[in-house]
């Protein structure tokens, strides 16, 4: 049985002050919920000071992002042993705005995954593909690029440590979601994918969230598909009345 997780990605938002707050009225909110895991993804800036807040609780916190270095001149990037000096558990790796806007790649992207690996680090993957791609028939072959590439060289341990997160581009942020069904096609194909490239016991193992566009009103039906283990929230993560009854939808899954 794969663990149902629900993740909360703040992006570029939120001072500490409101950091404290959101999490302070999350933590009230899914206090009793303890059959699916919980991760609040907030900015490096707030990371320590909220995974203090949550020690001993039933949420997780992740981060955006890793460099693959441990340390040394790299100005303005963070090591892996720093997420976890400041009690992260999860690192978001490859997502659309990172490969769009910062020159993230395949291989960025598995140099990343080896050292959060590494460090101890569960890495959520992120792919997903762009509207042109999906209008001219390409979604299949941008995921298989990614999900292989960013994969390349682990073995079936590692990659059952990895949790994909598939973010069709065309529904971050813009209010479109991916039809239960859309969304359930490209998680079975990244399921048989897996398969292929480790076995069937691996890839029924591995943790594939859907991202884009999830609300409390659309959660129900992606969150009911068969290979849907959780979902990557950004814009309804920011607020509690939204991420709250998301979070508790998707625990009926985990029951
Ligand atoms: P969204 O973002 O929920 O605001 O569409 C999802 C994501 O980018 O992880």
């Amino acid at each position: 049985m794969r663990r149902v997780i629900i993740a909360g990605n703040w992006k570029m938002n939120k001072t500490i002050p409101e950091a404290i707050e959101l999490v302070s009225g999350l933590k009230r909110g899914v206090a009793d919920i303890t059959n699916i895991d919980i991760v609040v993804i907030p900015p490096y800036t707030a990371l320590s000071e909220i995974s203090d807040m949550l020690v001993e609780t039933n949420i997780d916190v992740g981060a955006q992002d890793v460099y693959w270095e441990e340390k040394g001149a790299f100005t303005g990037q963070v090591a892996p042993s720093m997420l976890k000096d400041a009690g992260v558990k999860y690192v978001v790796i490859g997502h659309s705005e990172r490969r769009q806007y910062f020159g993230e790649t395949n291989e960025t992207v598995n140099k990343k995954l080896k050292a959060a690996l590494n460090a101890g680090l569960s890495p959520i993957m992120c792919v997903g593909e762009r509207l042109e791609e999906r209008e001219g028939g390409k979604a299949f072959d941008v995921i298989k690029d990614h999900v292989e590439n960013g994969l390349a060289g682990f073995s079936k341990d590692d990659a059952q440590k990895i949790v994909i997160a598939y973010e069709p581009v065309w529904a971050i942020g813009t209010g479109k979601t991916a039809t239960p069904q859309q969304a359930e096609e490209v998680h079975k194909y990244i399921r048989e994918l897996l398969a292929k490239m480790y076995n069937e016991s691996v890839a029924s193992e591995i943790r594939i969230q859907y991202g884009g566009s999830v609300k409390p009103e659309n959660i129900n039906d992606l969150i009911n598909q068969q290979n849907i283990d959780g979902a990557l929230v950004g814009g309804a993560s920011l607020k509690v009345e939204q991420f709250i009854p998301i979070v508790k939808e998707s625990a009926k899954k985990g029951a």
